[in-house]
């Protein structure tokens, strides 16, 4: 039996098997297997002309590890009463890696991994960063002048940026506006770091389980490598560590799965105001591998203004209010009142908050008395 392993998202994988003909999935063979089942039962389902067999991690999710311990007998079944002659996989759980190498010797084995980013991809991410993200030249100065030292790198190692600041002010939009631009097709890979402590969580980050969803499942099915681990310093110590190897080596292994994630852009962020305070709050062994801290800074009063014109040009806006409300509206009496709360409004969500309530209270009367 032929055997091939790819490590790759499903969706490369995806495209791979397209052209395969006289290809049946596994989850078909053995969609109707119980305890009892007969050998002719399974045999008489691959009575057709078929030549591979594909298996991919969502057939081993809804799978009993036992099918896979087994995966000998199934081999022996095919070679005796079938055509299939190649076993064509995409991303199998360690246990099951393991016991296919005990049964075929030479395997062939492709690891998907994401190339460096290079200098016209930096120089996007320079170019189009001020109309998107406002107020964060510094910023942005400091996350070009990092993606150019990891260029250079001779390593595949991750670039491991920790973003704080205050909230609301473009941290995790700044991840977005990198991964779009940098992983144009793909999107974002974001964990919520502030969920994790309890045992779910566990089981997510360590994968004790094949069949659950997991930390390492959305590493090898990412389309971005740009990985945000949002909220990192809330997570517990115990965590933390979790990522030593992956912001070291670029390798993320649990009980499942060992994923490649090198060259990649791993992103932290945080409400701490400053390093001494990540120190108190973040294992230090892990702090000293990040290769940057960058600050966002706060909105000054122009910065504020310019998200404030922003925000009424797509509020009052044909596309999404109507005419005749639009009519009522005076932008310039608007762009006055907020600017009197400009000292109170420190970020995009307050300031969205307060354009929202202006816009309101204007037609409110108008509206009320129709
Ligand atoms: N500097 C900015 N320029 C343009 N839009 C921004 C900026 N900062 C925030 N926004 C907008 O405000 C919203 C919240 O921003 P974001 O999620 O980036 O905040 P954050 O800094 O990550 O805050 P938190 O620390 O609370 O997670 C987003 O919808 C984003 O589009
Ligand atoms: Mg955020």
């Amino acid at each position: 039996m032929d055997i091939e392993i790819y490590y790759e998202p499903r969706t490369k994988f995806n495209k791979r098997i397209q052209p395969i003909e006289n290809k049946i999935f596994f989850s078909r063979i053995i969609r109707n297997w119980t305890k009892d089942i007969t050998l002719e039962s399974i045999i008489s389902n691959l009575d057709e002309d078929f030549e591979a067999c594909v298996i991919t991690l969502e057939d081993c999710s809804g799978i009993n590890s036992h099918v896979f311990e087994n995966i000998d007998n199934i081999v022996s079944i095919f070679e005796s009463y079938s055509n299939i002659n190649t076993l064509i996989i995409n991303n199998p759980p360690k246990f099951f890696y393991d016991k296919l190498k005990q049964l075929e010797e030479t395997i062939k084995e492709k690891n998907y991994s994401y190339p460096k980013i290079n200098a016209t991809q930096i120089g996007k991410v320079n170019q189009g960063f001020d109309s998107n993200i406002i107020g964060q030249t510094l910023a942005k100065k400091a996350i070009c002048r990092k993606l150019i030292a990891q260029m250079i790198r001779p390593t595949k190692k991750p670039l491991v940026l920790m973003f704080y600041g205050n909230p609301g002010i473009g941290k995790t939009e700044t991840a977005k506006y990198l991964s779009s631009i940098l992983y144009t097709k793909g999107s974002l890979l974001r964990e919520q770091m502030t969920m994790v402590g309890g045992d779910s969580s566990v089981r997510f980050f360590k994968s004790t389980s094949h069949s659950e969803d997991s930390f390492s499942k959305h590493l090898l099915n990412r389309t971005s490598n740009v990985i945000l681990l949002d909220e990192f310093a809330l997570a517990p110590p115990f965590f933390q560590t979790t990522f030593f190897q992956m912001f070291d080596e670029g390798i993320y292994s649990d009980q499942n799965f060992t994923v490649d994630v090198s060259n990649s852009i791993i992103i932290c962020t945080s409400n701490l105001q400053t390093i001494q305070d990540m120190e108190k709050n973040i294992d230090n062994a892990l702090l000293s591998r990040f290769d940057g801290f960058i600050h966002f800074t706060d909105f000054t009063d122009e910065d504020k203004m310019e998200i404030i014109d922003k925000m009424i040009c797509e509020f009052i806006n044909p596309k999404n209010m109507k005419k005749r409300f639009i009519d009522k509206l005076d932008r310039t009496l608007i762009r006055q009142k907020i600017e009197k709360a400009l000292p109170q409004l420190t970020n995009v969500r307050n300031i969205r908050k307060y354009t929202e309530d202006v816009i309101a209270d204007t037609l409110m009367d108008d509206l009320l008395n129709d």
